[in-house]
């Protein structure tokens, strides 16, 4: 029996998302003061920032961050520990984009836009592929989505379970009985 109950976002539903996102940030960044860097959240993020950064077409640089989470936060920024941050003397001259694959309870894009604005980037926006607004904990919006989607639990495009099926080229929702 198949792991995953059905296709949520097919390959090309991905790709156009991906395209509209990457042309809103031409728009938005094409007379940008300064440096434009996207910053991929590991590791969920990592399918869906390769795709965008190469359909961007204003010039960008990469960084990455890693965090974890722990507990159930429900505080604003909830109990999140920084792994890999990004680490760069021109920050001050640098508009970052901050890139996830979803969005859940905002806590991570939350703790994630206080630090990099704490560390002295010009500017930090967010990009997420996936927003679930039914399991938010603190109020958050992010400036550029893909798609709203349904509390389900959902697979594939870098998104995991038990680190299986982050190279699906699809968003899926697996079968509870995987994880039930
Ligand atoms: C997921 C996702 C986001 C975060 C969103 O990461 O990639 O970073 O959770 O959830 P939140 O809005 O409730 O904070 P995860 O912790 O599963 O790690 P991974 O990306 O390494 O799989």
């Amino acid at each position: 029996m198949s792991d995953i109950a059905r296709i949520l976002i097919s390959e090309e539903e991905i790709e156009r998302a991906t395209e509209r996102i990457a042309a809103e940030i031409d728009r938005d960044y094409k007379d940008a003061d300064g440096r434009i860097v996207l910053v991929c959240v590991l590791k969920g993020s990592i399918v869906f920032m390769g795709d965008l950064m190469k359909k961007v077409t204003v010039p960008v640089e990469i960084e990455c961050v890693r965090v974890s989470s722990y507990g159930s936060g429900t505080t604003s920024g909830g109990n999140i520990d920084l792994i890999l941050d990004v680490d760069r003397p021109d920050i001050r001259d640098c508009h970052l984009i901050v890139v996830e694959d979803i969005i859940d309870s905002g806590n991570t894009l939350t703790f994630l836009v206080k630090h990099l604005l704490n560390k002295g980037a010009k500017s930090v926006r967010t990009v997420t592929l996936l927003d679930k607004p039914s399991r938010r904990k603190v109020e958050f919006k992010t400036d550029y989505v893909g798609f709203e989607i349904p509390d389900e639990f959902v697979i594939g495009y870098g998104l995991d379970y038990d680190e299986k099926y982050r190279a699906l080229p699809y968003i899926g929702v697996l079968d509870p009985s995987v994880y039930s």
